[in-house]
């Protein structure tokens, strides 16, 4: 067995052992348990995991919470060359230059047999959560390490590359790292591919700061791009960074720099909020600081109201910023804005604009939440962070951009904004359904609209009466129902029948889907029944070939015990590279569950006897790939 297998047995037993000796809430049994420890012994008999099992865990990784020893501070920032320059008068000696990469801090403990014991987010510096059962699944931070009773602290982030699939429904890789660290189930962590950036080491003496990189490098940590330079390769060293950060596969919003003398650290120390001997620059012309006029509030397609900030001209990386959305009611009021408050804005990725924080409040009115929809004028309500009209039905811009949202999705040519109002307004079409029953008399009737435009329009809706099921799922507008997870469901499940059908706890079995995103499309499709009836009458959803892509081509596959011929990973690979998909729960949409020898009762088993679920052993489930490969 290769090295790597060895390792992922350890990460594996670790996991286990914190499920149960900790949690007191296994998810394997003790005779599973067993079997992996067994299979170690014969392995590496000198693993050093071996002696974890049951042993003395510290009663403080119990807890929800940890504390930290030493603070974990903030970092002062600088947004010039200049400043940047003046501060390294302060220090004698070299610097010590790394990427400020766009994600989360964590704290990562490893005891005394230099084995990782606990983890837990920089919370507000002095308490973080304790993030321990899903540290195990970011591959990127090493098991063990050659240094006892330490802490590592650094930045959990999402590549790039990764992010890719989940642009649509997510933020930024930022906000996803933060949400694929919490799950409760830390299956779906390891789905998320997490990486993580070590940069600072704690409980080792060192001389110099670039001392603990390359000891952190050693233990098998990634501190990608980092450098030491002297001071006066400073200038140097920002433009070259300037340069290359837009090919880095991970969102940066600066550049941290430094002092590379521990002695020169000590003698400057810190202030409550940031140590002295460190400073984030951050990026050249994508922030800068202005004033917030005023909040205008707009209502999405959905019913959402959504407060936009209307800002003082500012001119960032070559663009005139005025105007940028403060995404949702929780985000406006974690900001407490009042008028006339000076506010900093950045450009996200030197693209998308970004009110980050408010740098001096002022003595402007308070801005407040509307009290009824800026569209209809009637109520609102609040649900979680949200702000929403609470007669989406009836409030005419919802129902607008609804429409509008609908003939983009099933790609209907012609119908711009302003056509959607005047049906609209003109009582013609007041829900998508309406558009399949338009007739080219009805549209003869508006003004401007002569014969063959009416004839081109209808034409137009005509040939989109047969459509993907990924459309139709887009088409209904439901938030976080975008195209990515159109496309995830409709892949999977093939039928609208069996998506309908599906409730919160299946759809947050699936990678990439959370518990808010769950929540809402269970909920958007709940309150589209009617909708979907009405336009099933008029639409039919093409029938998607099940063997057209691989011969498993939407077939759903969960696992359980430990499989003898091939390691869990490389089966999940074989099945994905026939087009079939892993999930880490059954469902009652899972095709196949497949048990390994050593696989005892498990509530995956009980649960696929109780759904009828096609149950393959390890022979069965290798012949299936096997005749496939033929
Ligand atoms: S050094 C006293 N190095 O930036 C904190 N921080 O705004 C010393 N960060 O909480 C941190 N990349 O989470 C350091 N290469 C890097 C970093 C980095 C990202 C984060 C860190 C910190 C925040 C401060």
């Amino acid at each position: 067995m290769k090295k790597d297998s060895i390792g992922e047995l350890e990460r594996e037993i670790l996991f286990h052992n914190y499920r149960y000796f900790v949690l007191s809430d296994p998810l394997i049994s003790d005779q599973e348990f067993d079997g992996l420890v067994v299979k170690l012994k014969k392995l590496n008999p000198s693993s050093k995991v071996l002696r974890q099992i049951g042993s003395d865990i510290p009663l403080s990784t119990k807890k929800n919470i940890i504390e930290h020893s030493i603070p974990m501070l903030s970092l002062d920032k600088s947004y010039d060359l200049e400043s940047l320059e003046k501060w390294t008068e302060n220090f004698n000696g070299d610097l010590v230059q790394s990427p400020k990469v766009d994600g989360l801090a964590a704290a990562i403990h490893y005891n005394r047999d230099g084995i990782l014991a606990c983890a837990a987010t920089r919370g507000n510096g002095f308490i973080g959560e304790n993030i321990t059962q899903n540290i195990f699944m970011v591959d990127a931070i090493p098991l063990q390490i050659p240094l006892s009773n330490c802490e590592i602290r650094g930045e959990i982030y999402m590549n790039l590359s990764v992010f890719k699939q989940f642009k649509e429904t997510f933020k930024s890789p930022r906000n996803l790292a933060a949400g694929a660290i919490k799950q409760k189930n830390p299956e779906k962590t390891k789905e998320f591919n997490l990486s993580f950036l070590a940069y600072d080491l704690l409980g080792k003496e060192c001389n110099e700061e670039w001392e603990k990189i390359e000891l952190l490098r050693k233990f098998g940590f990634h501190s990608v791009n980092s450098k030491k330079i002297s001071k006066n390769e400073l200038k140097q060293s920002v433009e070259v960074f300037l340069e290359e950060h837009t090919q880095y596969d991970y969102e940066v919003d600066g550049i941290v720099y430094k002092v590379n003398s521990m002695s020169e650290q000590k003698r400057l120390g810190e202030t409550n909020h940031h140590p002295r001997y460190a400073l984030a620059y951050k990026l050249q012309g994508e922030s800068g600081i202005t004033h917030l006029f005023a909040v205008e509030w707009n209502v999405s397609r959905t019913g959402t109201i959504t407060p936009c900030a209307i800002i003082e001209p500012i001119k960032l990386s070559g663009a005139v910023i005025n105007r940028t959305s403060l995404h949702n009611l929780g985000n406006f009021k974690k900001l407490d804005l009042r008028k006339n408050a000076k506010v900093m804005i950045t450009r996200r990725g030197g693209v998308i604009p970004n009110l980050e924080s408010v740098t001096s409040a002022g003595r402007g009115e308070a801005l407040e939440i509307p009290k009824e929809c800026p569209s209809c004028g009637r109520s609102v309500v609040t649900r979680d962070d949200f702000l929403y009209c609470a007669h989406p039905q009836n409030c005419r811009n919802t129902q607008i951009s609804f429409l509008e949202h609908f003939v983009k999705a099933l790609e209907i040519d012609g119908f711009g904004r302003k056509w959607i109002e005047i049906l609209y307004d003109e009582k013609l079409v007041k829900e998508p359904s309406d558009l399949c029953t338009l007739t080219i008399e009805d549209l003869l009737k508006l003004p401007r609209m002569g014969d063959v435009l009416a004839e081109k329009l209808i034409n137009n809706i005509s040939t989109k009466k047969s459509v993907t099921l990924e459309q139709f799922l887009l088409s209904l507008g439901i938030d976080d129902l975008g195209g990515a997870v159109s496309k995830i469901l409709a892949d999977m499940f093939g039928s609208l029948e069996k998506i309908l059908e599906l409730d919160e706890e299946e759809l947050m079995s699936i990678h990439s889907i959370g518990d808010i995103i769950a929540k809402n499309i269970v909920r958007g499709l709940e309150e589209r029944k009617e909708m979907i009836t009405k336009l099933l009458r008029f639409i039919t959803i093409e029938k998607i070939n099940p063997v057209s892509k691989g011969p498993l081509q939407n077939k759903t596959f969960v696992f359980t015990g430990t499989l003898k011929d091939m390691t869990r990973k490389d089966a999940e690979t074989k099945v994905k590279s026939l087009g079939g998909k892993i999930l880490s729960q059954v469902t009652k949409q899972l095709d196949y569950l497949v048990v390994a020898e050593d696989a005892k009762e498990s509530t995956k088993l009980k649960k696929a006897r109780e759904y009828e679920i096609h149950i393959l052993n390890e022979k069965e489930f290798l012949e299936i790939i096997g005749k496939s490969d033929k």
